[in-house]
């Protein structure tokens, strides 16, 4: 028994840790943030809001969320030393190993905020975090286009901010959309938290040696790049546009048979859950978005887009993903709409961590609030050789 949860003896041995931060029901699909709905909070809420809430532990009211917000946009710009880290990588580097890097890098900067185990640091950094990495994710961007970086404007919105930054130049504005505007800052509360997935996890193991908190999150950024995990959006966008080359709708069932083929390797990217065995709410969620950004834009016939629908109506009636309760989790639209908006496909894991580094700061720092954790030593079960002596290399 843990507050209002009962779980059985077999559960309580598998648990990591206890958290009172994410609540996942995977059976029934449900999502709480800190105890409210996902539904709701990606309706009436914003991003900063969900931020305070992750954070805090509450919803801020009007003043607390201006305070919070304008703490955060006091540090949006990062020192000017960093763009010159940038400059050693090639044009053509992945976005995350950019991002790996970078995030890593800004404990060289802040030494004002390293010591973990200091509550003040640990705000401080959080906020930090969540500030910079817009303009970290922007500055990746711009660097692989050959553009020159946008300095944040503090008068926008968090997710106006980022936009601004991605799609500005000095020779024209970016004109924030609001429809587009409100979609991003969804996308963001979708990804903010989820429980302990394998980034979380690595986050906490990572800061439970009491490294520095960028480093820590920095770590967190490199799992989450793998297709398995946040890597899928990307993964699922490329999947999508090689099916519409090899003919669209009209080779889905050919498709289909593929990943139905367990020597194929293929996967449905975007589809199956370690923990939910039923709709991902997240996905509903950002299909809704993704219908709401196509229409504002005049892209209600996007071909990727149709053909999601199509995947989406062809497994959740086959037997092979029925039996094994594979539905759509969140990476199944988010590369859609993100696509729309303009953002290029090797980005999309980087809008993720952008998203993710809040719940990654806020699970860290629930662990080291805790005076009773310690450092993480997962145990093995040893299946190797048994214990032999070594014979002289010439008997070997
Ligand atoms: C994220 O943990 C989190 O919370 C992660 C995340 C977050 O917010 O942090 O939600 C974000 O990472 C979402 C997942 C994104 N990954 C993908 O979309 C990649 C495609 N999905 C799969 O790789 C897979 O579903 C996993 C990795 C997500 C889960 O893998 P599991 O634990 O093996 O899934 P399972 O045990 O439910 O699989 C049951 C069966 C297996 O086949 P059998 O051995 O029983 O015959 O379903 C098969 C799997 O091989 N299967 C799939 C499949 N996913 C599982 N078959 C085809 N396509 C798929 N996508």
């Amino acid at each position: 028994q843990t507050g209002m949860f009962t779980y059985d003896p077999g559960f309580l041995s598998t648990a990591s840790c206890q958290s009172a931060i994410t609540y996942i029901d995977g059976d029934k699909g449900e999502l709480l943030y800190r105890g409210y709905p996902i539904e709701q909070l990606a309706t009436n809420c914003d991003f900063m809001e969900t931020c305070h809430l992750l954070l805090y532990g509450n919803l801020p009211n009007a003043a607390g969320k201006v305070e919070f917000t304008h703490r955060v946009t006091q540090h949006t710009m990062v020192n000017e030393q960093m763009q010159f880290f940038l400059r050693g990588f090639r044009r053509d580097a992945h976005p995350m190993a950019i991002m790996t890097g970078l995030v890593g890098a800004l404990s060289a900067f802040y030494h004002d905020s390293t010591d973990i185990t200091n509550p003040e640091h640990r705000d401080i950094s959080a906020i930090r975090l969540i500030a910079k990495m817009p303009t970290l994710v922007a500055m990746a961007y711009k660097y692989t286009v050959g553009q020159p970086y946008m300095y944040p404007k503090n008068e926008l919105s968090y997710a106006g901010n980022f936009l601004h930054m991605m799609f500005a130049t000095p020779c024209e504005p970016y004109v924030v959309n609001p429809v587009i505007e409100r979609a991003m800052d969804r996308i963001f509360t979708l990804h903010a938290d989820h429980e302990q997935n394998a980034s979380t996890s690595t986050v906490r193991l990572c800061g439970s040696s009491g490294t520095n908190p960028f480093a820590a999150i920095a770590a967190g950024v490199a799992c989450l790049w793998g297709p398995a995990h946040g890597g899928a959006n990307e993964a699922c966008l490329n999947m999508l546009e090689d099916i519409q080359r090899m003919g669209g709708i009209s080779k889905v069932g050919e498709f289909m048979e593929k990943v139905k083929d367990k020597n194929s390797g293929v996967k449905l990217m975007g589809f199956g859950h370690r923990v939910y065995k039923n709709y991902d709410p997240r996905a509903k969620l950002m299909q809704e978005t993704c219908k709401e950004v196509l229409a504002e834009l005049g892209l209600e016939n996007d071909p990727l887009f149709k053909l999601a629908m199509a995947l989406e109506k062809i497994a959740l009636e086959d037997d092979y993903f029925v039996q094994r309760k594979l539905y759509p989790n969140v990476d199944f639209y988010s590369g859609i709409v993100q696509r729309a908006i303009g953002i290029p496909v090797p980005l999309f894991t980087a809008v993720f961590a952008l998203a993710r580094t809040v719940g990654w700061i806020a699970q860290l720092n629930e662990m080291i609030g805790d005076p009773e954790y310690k450092i993480g030593r997962p145990r093995q079960l040893f299946t190797g050789a048994v214990r032999r002596d070594v014979a002289p290399i010439g008997q070997r």
